[in-house]
């Protein structure tokens, strides 16, 4: 892993409770950073903290969802107040599945949309007022089918795409205070929840994506951890407002989706 010293530094991390988002958390933790953790389910929440105290972190969590704005912001004030001002901001709680735009209902339209793009905005909005200014690093996550129109993604496509132009916004906004805003884009990332329902959702799908990058290997959740790491830091201090793919060059090459060639032409509930 990638040797910065966090020590005296807060990162805040939004769905930082399973997955790759974990496994950012934890190398936050691991290099020494104070970290804070939100999600949905208070089970996961406490297990996670317990994991970042393991590693040797200062760890703090709270149950939140990203679509509750007020809740949010007091969960963002109450970790500021017991760990500091937050020096990293990483966002990427989500939440998606597949499903054909004419079977998708409008509400499951509007719930991935309330989770990955306003919950976006929201993670943002409520972590600015505790953010170190300047100085900071705000990190989001988005993901190809952002630029790259895939099948049975209208939702999820659209939401990211939205988090990669709010990206850019803040990031010129944002700029005046001494702060950059960056995205990270993660291509297939293997033992994840989205691997799983998404690129993988059978072995003939998994093949085809493998096939899909020009490195030939799946992601691991260290790949995303190291950039975050990156970014996070002062060896980045003059990238603001870029969207960086973090996927083996498989953005290059993903115009045909992987479903649509292992045969999955429909998909219906
Ligand atoms: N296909 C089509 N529609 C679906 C669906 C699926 N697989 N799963 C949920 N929906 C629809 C529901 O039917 C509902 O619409 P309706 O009221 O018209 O029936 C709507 O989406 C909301 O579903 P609900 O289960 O109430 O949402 P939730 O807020 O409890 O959960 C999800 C959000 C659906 C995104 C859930 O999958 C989740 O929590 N995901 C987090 C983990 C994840 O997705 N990880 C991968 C990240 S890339
Ligand atoms: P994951 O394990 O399902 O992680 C999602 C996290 O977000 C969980 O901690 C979840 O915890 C939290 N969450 C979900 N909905 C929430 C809500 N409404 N409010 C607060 N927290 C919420 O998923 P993952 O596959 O590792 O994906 C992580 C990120 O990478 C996502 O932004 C995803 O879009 C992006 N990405 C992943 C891949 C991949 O290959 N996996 C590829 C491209 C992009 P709770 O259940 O406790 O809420």
């Amino acid at each position: 892993m990638l040797r910065i010293d966090y020590s005296d530094r807060h990162v805040f991390v939004a769905g930082g409770t399973s997955g790759i988002n974990l496994a950012v958390a934890k190398a936050f933790a691991g290099a020494g950073a104070r970290v804070s953790v939100i999600s949905r389910d208070e089970g996961k929440v406490q297990r996670a903290v317990d994991m970042l105290r393991a590693v040797g972190g200062k760890a703090q969590g709270l149950a939140v969802d990203v679509r509750d704005s007020a809740g949010l912001a007091s969960a963002a004030s109450a970790l500021a107040g017991l760990q500091g001002p937050f020096d990293v901001v990483y966002s990427g709680a989500a939440g998606n599945f597949l499903c054909a735009a004419d079977s998708l209902s409008p509400n499951g339209f509007r719930t991935v949309v309330d989770i990955d793009l306003n919950g976006s905005f929201n993670v943002m909005h409520a972590v600015f007022p505790h953010v170190r200014k300047p100085g900071a690093s705000l990190i989001h996550v988005t993901a190809p089918q952002s630029s790259v129109p895939m099948r049975f993604q209208v939702h999820a496509a659209a939401a990211k795409a939205g988090v990669d132009q709010m990206t850019r916004v803040l990031a010129l906004e944002w700029g005046a205070f001494g702060i950059r805003v960056n995205a990270i884009s993660p291509g297939p990332i293997e033992n994840t929840e989205g691997f799983s329902r998404l690129m993988a959702p059978d072995e003939a799908a998994r093949d085809f994506a493998l096939s899909q990058v020009p490195l030939r290997r799946f992601g691991r959740t260290e790949d995303i951890a190291e950039l975050a790491l990156f970014l996070g830091s002062e060896h980045a201090s003059y990238i603001s407002g870029a969207i960086i793919p973090c996927d083996g060059g498989g953005s290059l090459e993903s115009v045909k989706p992987a479903l649509e060639a292992a045969g999955h032409r429909s998909l219906h509930r």
